[in-house]
């Protein structure tokens, strides 16, 4: 009897997977209704030499099985705490990790960039909040023309804490023609014409993306917030043709080589003559850029010689070439944060 138990387990014990299959064993051998224990709690029916015979046996069976199960016991615990490292298990699928991507309109303003500067054109910004100086005045818009209207803003109130208060009618009229009057959030990029050549000397070509704000109901094509690309060159003898065929060249690299345009006839206070570029674009001529020949006015407001130096000057919509070039029926859908619609490019 003890030496089949002996048998089965020790055998038992040295083949436990886990402490949960070792904790029944010891429960089958020595629990209070284990084997063992019946056997050894059995002695007293026994005839004396036979106690004194299995006594002694079952005593040291379970002494022996107490040993066994315990060094089991710390071999599966050593084991179970292995590094994590052997228990990996190489064929789970693994979790992907989401890469963003850049937005639409920094996709194609980085591309218009590259163009330009593959044309020799260099890039600056400038500020979104513009006085009426540089939005306005300097560039041949003044106070009473109609063209205020086209580009009707957003206009700062100046606080008493910068030193500026709401200020009175009077105060206003003292701050036409000074560069540092009242703050508007700019209309358009071309006020970064006045700045450039207020501080740089021609000849040069240079193009300004940036955002530009119009106080306008909002629907499909017209947001208060969209972006532009200004484009200016100055220099001795550059003419409209000089535009054209760089206007050729970019909206061919943007739009592919079978791409047709055509200028046609606009007035902008600040260039003369002016015209606007249309593309064509499904069967539809879309407007894409107002341009012209810088006017004299805007030359003698940055005290360059008119009669000595000529340019061009251009403001194409970034967004509206976005919209063409991605196919979105939509300009909201730029600003609106719907990640259905950013994943898609
Ligand atoms: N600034 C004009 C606009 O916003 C576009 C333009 C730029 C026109 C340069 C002529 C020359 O509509």
């Amino acid at each position: 009897m003890i030496e089949q138990i002996k048998k089965t387990a020790v055998l038992n014990i040295k083949k436990a997977l886990d402490l949960k299959g070792l904790e029944d064993l010891r429960i089958k051998y020595l629990g209070r209704k284990g084997e063992l224990t019946r056997m050894l709690r059995g002695l007293k029916d026994l005839s004396l030499a036979e106690r004194r015979r299995v006594g002694p046996a079952a005593q040291h069976l379970k002494k022996e099985l107490e040993r066994l199960i315990a060094e089991k016991k710390n071999e599966l615990i050593t084991n179970y705490q292995l590094p994590i490292t052997s228990r990996f298990d190489v064929t789970r699928p693994g979790h992907r990790i989401k890469l963003g991507h850049i937005h639409p309109l920094t996709k194609i303003e980085e591309e218009i960039r590259h163009i330009f500067l593959s044309l020799n054109f260099s890039v600056v910004e400038g500020p979104e909040v513009e006085t009426e100086y540089y939005n306005f005045d300097a560039l041949n818009i003044p106070p009473d023309h109609p063209a205020r209207d086209m580009w009707d803003t957003f206009w700062l109130k100046q606080s008493a804490k910068s030193g500026l208060f709401a200020r009175s009618d009077l105060q206003r009229k003292s701050d036409l023609g000074q560069k540092n009057g009242r703050l508007l959030l700019r209309t358009h990029t071309s006020p970064m014409q006045i700045r450039y050549m207020e501080t740089h000397n021609p000849p040069f070509q240079i193009i300004v993306p940036g955002v530009v704000y119009r106080h306008e109901a909002s629907d499909a094509t017209h947001a208060f917030q969209f972006m532009q690309i200004e484009g200016l060159m100055v220099g001795k003898d550059v003419s409209l043709a000089n535009f054209k065929y760089i206007i050729e060249v970019f909206l061919k690299k943007l739009f592919g080589s079978d791409l047709e345009f055509r200028l046609v006839p606009h007035h902008y206070p600040f260039v003369e003559p002016g015209v606007d570029v249309y593309m064509k674009f499904s069967g539809k001529w879309l407007e894409v850029a107002g341009a012209g020949m810088v006017h004299r006015k805007v030359f003698e407001a940055v005290k360059y010689n008119p009669y000595e130096w000529q340019g061009f000057a251009f403001g194409f919509g970034l967004t509206r070439l976005a919209m063409i070039k991605y196919n979105i029926p939509d300009i909201r859908l730029f600003y609106s944060g719907d990640l259905r619609f950013i994943e898609q490019f």
